[in-house]
């Protein structure tokens, strides 16, 4: 299993994480569950009419942090939107607790994947370890 697969299987099985944005200089931080390996990228879904994704159009960097087992993992990184319809139904198909509040032309649904990321799994009992894609 390669770098990013590590990551999305760790934060899939993790179930919930945590998503950080920057508005001006005051962080803010909600759950998030949706996650897709998809042609080498990883990627997130949200809704264009929400906060968190204006502060990502205002500012694309990111970080993540999710738990499971006694360990952590935080991706930190950029975030890159794409309006590709395919991308939206592979998320749909994977997710698909999601259709009852998206649809790839609802013209809300965003799909947005991590360029320049740091990933870093952690625990208080080994190194901690860095990887990136
Ligand atoms: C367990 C859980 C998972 C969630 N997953 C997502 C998600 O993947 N994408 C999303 O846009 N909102 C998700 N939400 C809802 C957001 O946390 C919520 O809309 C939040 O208010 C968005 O942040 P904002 O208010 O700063 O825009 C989830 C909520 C919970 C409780």
């Amino acid at each position: 299993m390669d770098a990013i697969e590590r990551v999305c299987k760790f934060i899939s099985e993790a179930e919930t994480y945590y998503l950080a944005t920057v508005e001006g200089d005051q962080p803010r931080v909600r759950p998030f569950g949706t996650i897709l390996l998809r042609d080498g990228k990883l990627y997130i879904e949200t809704g264009k009419v929400k906060n968190v994704s204006k502060q990502i159009a205002a500012n694309p960097k990111v970080e993540l942090c999710a738990f499971k087992d006694g360990k952590w993992l935080r991706v930190a990184g950029e975030l890159v939107n794409d309006d590709s319809r395919d991308v939206k139904v592979a998320m749909l198909e994977a997710m698909p607790s999601l259709k009852g509040m998206y649809s790839p032309d609802d013209g809300n649904m965003q799909m947005l994947y991590f360029k320049n990321a740091v990933a870093t799994f952690s625990s208080f009992t080994e190194a901690p370890e860095e990887v990136r894609f």
